[in-house]
């Protein structure tokens, strides 16, 4: 153990310290060099056994080297500490011109499209738009439309009815179900509302169907009903004629079949003519008197026209959509087309 091996040791020493690639190393071997174990501190704790002459000479030549090794490591260390500084601003850096990552643009459903259209079009002809409650009591989704108790559609097998959540027992007129078509709304808005009355009423409905390509046990109506002084079948008719050719285009052709509806009287089906034939779209008539009676309407006062008709259909006769289905499975691929 020798102050030469001490003085090797310091001319090695820069070469080591800048070799050290990371502050931990550097730790390392500043242990090496000045640390309790190193050969520095050897010699200083055995000055005590050297040649009292001497001692001041060895003693203030240790103390340099342990100066100049202390600086070296002391100014590597800040070399080392700032380079990882700058690696770090580096890897945070943010870059602002770069493009974002857009959010998927969202729609409204083919459904809440074709009802918004509708009620557009009977909004421009000055039109109200309303809309009523899906579960209902009997008396306004039969009695008041003038269905008696013995209808078909009032089985269960047609309409679905709800348990009575309020612990009252219901028969009759005051039976809970799921609304079976927006009709409703007739009786309820005349109830609240003098006439003259135009309005549409686009929802849901509920039959007790099973699910296949044209049903659904659950699907949209839009309602229409107009009720005034002196309104006739050719307003009717020439309404719907309009509707039609706004919906469809303008070549679109409009046939009115008799058919039966309890609630009016005449009463038709429309079917209209598109991609090269004729398709059922409606139902519709004159507003029945007993209809007016119901909602204390004056019968002799008043006449009225009704419509309704499903928005599932409009938008397959439109699209030549084959299957109702499509309507409720939410596959992106099938919606995606109807932006
Ligand atoms: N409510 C009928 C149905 O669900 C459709 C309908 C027919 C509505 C004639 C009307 C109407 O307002 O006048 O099948």
């Amino acid at each position: 153990m020798s102050l030469d091996e001490l003085e090797q040791l310091l001319t090695d020493a820069p070469e080591r310290v800048s070799g050290s690639s990371s502050l931990d190393d550097l730790e390392r071997l500043e242990g090496d060099l000045v640390g309790r174990r190193s050969l520095l501190s050897e010699l200083r704790r055995s000055l005590g056994s050297v040649d009292p002459d001497q001692r001041p000479v060895i003693g203030a030549r240790l103390n340099v080297i342990h100066q100049e090794l202390t600086s070296l490591v002391a100014s590597r260390r800040s070399a080392l500490e700032l380079a990882a500084e700058n690696a770090l601003l580096v890897d945070e850096s943010v870059d602002v011109t770069l493009p974002g990552a857009r959010p998927a643009r969202g729609t409204h459903h083919l459904l809440t499209q074709t009802m918004d259209e509708v009620a557009d079009i009977f909004r421009s002809l000055g039109y109200q738009v309303a809309v009523g409650p899906e579960i209902e009591i009997a008396w306004y989704n039969f009695d008041a439309l003038n269905t008696p108790e013995t209808h078909p559609s009032r089985f269960e097998s047609d309409t679905l009815y709800v348990e009575s959540f309020d612990g009252e027992e219901r028969s009759g007129e005051d039976e809970l179900l799921l609304r079976t078509h927006t009709s409703p709304m007739q009786a309820r808005h005349m109830e609240q509302h003098d006439p003259p009355v135009y309005v549409v009423v686009p929802g849901r409905v509920f039959r007790s169907d099973t699910w296949d390509a044209t049903h659904s046990p659950v699907f949209h109506q839009i309602e229409g009903l107009a009720v005034d002084e002196d309104i006739t079948i050719s307003d009717l008719k020439g309404t719907l004629a309009y509707f039609v050719r706004e919906f469809f285009g303008a070549d679109a052709k409009t046939r009115f079949i008799p058919h039966f509806f309890p609630f009016t009287e005449p009463s038709a089906e429309m079917h209209v003519w598109f991609r090269g034939g004729w398709l059922e779209l409606l139902g519709c008539g004159m507003v029945d008197p007993n209809v007016f009676d119901a909602v204390g309407y004056d019968r002799e006062q008043v006449t009225g026209f009704a419509f309704g008709m499903g928005a599932e259909r409009l938008a397959m006769v439109r699209h030549g959509i084959g299957d109702i289905r499509h309507f409720y499975e939410n596959d992106l691929r099938v919606l995606d087309q109807f932006r």
